[in-house]
């Protein structure tokens, strides 16, 4: 079995996966969250690159030959140390994809007035990694970002419907549309946001799209497949899905199943 590992710092990167495993079922995956030390958002540089190069080497030696940082937090925090640092001498040929590059490179498609809103943790908007990503991609668009530190609790603790939920998604979006009158469009710059989409639209004007990221990624990884035969050819297709949680096994399905909105067998990983 070499599966196709994706991490995240906890649940959140669900959302991700769901939209890889519905776009590419053939391939065998093995989804890592780091319950235990969630959440990744309000940590330090240092702290979100071991834990994730930590959680990134338990993936490689569960056979992985490719993991995806779901989160976009270990994405901007972790990866490019990762790529450029770790990889080459600690697994050659085994490779590290993230979530942040390739939102950055559609965001140009979807803009008409070339401004966007960014929504985030703060070490995501902090790294200013989405800035200098769609830069790359789009000089000309502008980028307005907003940090949203209580949207993750709101999520994590299942009270992303309830009405007290409104007031902080209110806050942010408006913290957000303050900064510019001329964003039309609003990328979902952390793996827990989609949950929150339905508030969000009750405060947004129809003329704003919201982004997601799970077919983006889910896109732009079917497209690095078909680029990297020599990777695609190394991954298993039978299909299998196995969930592995730094934390409680029950806790990971109950939660999980929410995401997934199926029922989710899961494993505790002993860090
Ligand atoms: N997965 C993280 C992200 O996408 C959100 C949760 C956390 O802060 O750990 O940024």
């Amino acid at each position: 079995m070499s599966p196709i590992g994706v991490f995240d710092s906890g649940y959140g990167g669900l959302t991700v996966f769901r939209d890889i495993e519905r776009r590419l079922p053939q391939y065998d995956y093995i989804y890592l969250g780091d319950n235990a030390r969630a959440p990744y958002g309000p940590r330090d540089f240092e702290t979100i690159y071991q834990y994730t190069l930590e959680c990134v080497q338990h993936l490689f030696d569960m056979g992985c030959p490719l993991v995806i940082l779901a989160c976009n937090t270990a994405s901007a925090k972790a990866l490019r140390s990762i790529q450029q640092q770790d990889l080459p001498g600690m697994a050659p040929g085994l490779r590290v994809l993230g979530v942040i590059r390739p939102t950055a490179e559609v965001v140009g498609q979807y803009t008409q007035s070339r401004e966007i809103g960014v929504l985030a943790t703060r070490g995501t908007v902090l790294s200013e990694s989405y800035v200098i990503e769609i830069a790359k991609s789009f000089p000309d668009i502008r980028v307005y970002q907003q940090a949203c530190p209580m949207w993750v609790p709101l999520v994590e603790n299942n009270e992303h419907n309830s009405p007290g939920a409104d007031y902080f998604v209110q806050k942010y979006l408006d913290e957000l549309l303050r900064q510019s009158p001329n964003i039309d469009t609003i990328v979902l710059g952390c793996t827990h946001y989609p949950l929150l989409i339905n508030k969000m639209r009750k405060y947004l004007p129809d003329s704003i799209q919201v982004l997601s990221q799970g077919e983006i990624v889910a896109e732009s990884l079917a497209d690095y497949l078909h680029r990297h035969p020599e990777m695609e050819t190394r991954c298993s297709k039978n299909g299998q899905v196995q969930y592995f949680t730094t934390e409680s096994a029950a806790d990971f399905e109950a939660k999980a199943a929410i995401f997934m909105e199926k029922p989710v067998k899961a494993l505790h990983l002993a860090l």
